[in-house]
C-alpha cells in the first residue's frame, strides 16, 4: 500500500508527472539479476502444492521463469495480451490518489530497485521481487485483473468518502495476505506471502494464525501488522466470489456504518467468523 509516512508530495527530479520513471533494465548489474535469480528458485519450488493455480498459470503464462529481471516493456507486452494492464516504474512509493488512478487504469506499478543480497528473506518497502513476482501472476488473471482495476476506482471514490482505512484493510486481506480454497485445499494468493519463503509456509501450515472465511465488513474493521507474520488470514471461496461481492456492494453505506465502529483487534475471534483454523497465536506471543 502507498499509504506511508515515507511518501514525497512532489514526483521526484526525473520523474514524470504521474510518478513512473524509466526501469532502466540496462543497468541492472549481473549481482542484481542473480538476486532475483535466487528468490525465483527458492520460490519456484516452494510454491505448487501452496499457491493458488491462478498464481501458478500467470507465472508460466507470463514466462517469469525466464533468468534474471523482468524487462517490464516485455512483461507488460504479454500482460497486455492476456488482460490489458501493464507494468510500470516508479521510484518507491506514491501517493493514494497516482496509486489509485494508475491501477483504474490497469497500469501496476512496480518499484524498479531490487534489494541487497543480505535483505534476501525481508525487507520493509516492496521492490522488484515483491512487486512483479508477487503481484504480477494474478494480474494474468482475467477475473483477478478485473478485481484490481475495480479497486483503483473504489479507491478514488474512497478518498472522498474519508474511508481510506477500511478500503485498504481489504487490500491488505486479500491482494497482499489472501487465502483461496481450492478443490485441493487452502492456497495462498497475497502478493505479500507469495513473495516471501518464510510466509509462504507459515499461512498456511503454522498453527498460529487465525484462518477466517472473508468477510467485507469484517475485514474492514480489522487491524493488521506491518512487520511480521500476520496474525490472521481471510479466506475467499474464489476469485469469482471476491469479485461479485466487491464489485455488486456499493461501499459507501459500508463505510458510513463501520467508520463509527471500533476497530477488530488484531487477532480476536468474533461470535459471527467461520473459523477455518482458531490460531493458537503463539508465534506473535514468542515475540512480544
Ligand atoms: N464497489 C466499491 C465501491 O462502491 C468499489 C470496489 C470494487 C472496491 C472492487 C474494491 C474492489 O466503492
Ligand atoms: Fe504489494
Amino acid at each position: 500500500m502507498s499509504n506511508d509516512s515515507h511518501v514525497l508530495e512532489r514526483p521526484p527530479e526525473g520523474a514524470a508527472a504521474d510518478w513512473t520513471i524509466p526501469q532502466n533494465w540496462r543497468a541492472y548489474t549481473a549481482q542484481e539479476h542473480a538476486t532475483w535469480d535466487t528468490l525465483f528458485e527458492r520460490q519456484a519450488r516452494l510454491l505448487p502444492g501452496r499457491a493458488s493455480q491462478a498464481f501458478l498459470r500467470g507465472l508460466d503464462a507470463l514466462r517469469l521463469s525466464e533468468s534474471g529481471i523482468p524487462n517490464f516493456e516485455e512483461l507488460s507486452e504479454r500482460l497486455m495480451k492476456l488482460t490489458g494492464w501493464q507494468v510500470v516504474a516508479v521510484p518507491g512509493l506514491v501517493p493514494d490518489d497516482v496509486f489509485f488512478d494508475h491501477m483504474a487504469n490497469r497500469r501496476f506499478v512496480a518499484g524498479n530497485f531490487i534489494r541487497r543480497p543480505d535483505q534476501l528473506d525481508y525487507l520493509q518497502e516492496p521492490d522488484v521481487f515483491h512487486d512483479v513476482f508477487g503481484h504480477v501472476p494474478m494480474l494474468a488473471d482475467p477475473v483477478f485483473a478485473d478485481y484490481l482495476e475495480a479497486y483503483g476506482r473504489g479507491g478514488v471514490r474512497a478518498m472522498e468518502l474519508g474511508a481510506l482505512k477500511q478500503l485498504g484493510r481489504l487490500y491488505w486481506y486479500t491482494v497482499e495476505f489472501g487465502l483461496v480454497r481450492e478443490a485441493e485445499g487452502l492456497r495462498i494468493y497475497g502478493a505479500g506471502i507469495v513473495s516471501s519463503s518464510a510466509e509462504s509456509r507459515f499461512a498456511l501450515d503454522d498453527p498460529s494464525p487465525n484462518r477466517i472465511g472473508f468477510d467485507l465488513k469484517r475485514v474492514m474493521r480489522t487491524d493488521y501488522r506491518i512487520d511480521d507474520f500476520q496474525q490472521n488470514y481471510f479466506v475467499i471461496p474464489s476469485f469469482d466470489e471476491l469479485l461479485r461481492a466487491t464489485i455488486e456492494t456499493d461501499f459507501a453505506p459500508l463505510y458510513e456504518e463501520t467508520l463509527p465502529l471500533a476497530d477488530i483487534p488484531i487477532a480476536e475471534i468474533l461470535p459471527d467468523d467461520d473459523v477455518i483454523t482458531r490460531g493458537t497465536q503463539e508465534y506473535a506471543r514468542s515475540k512480544s
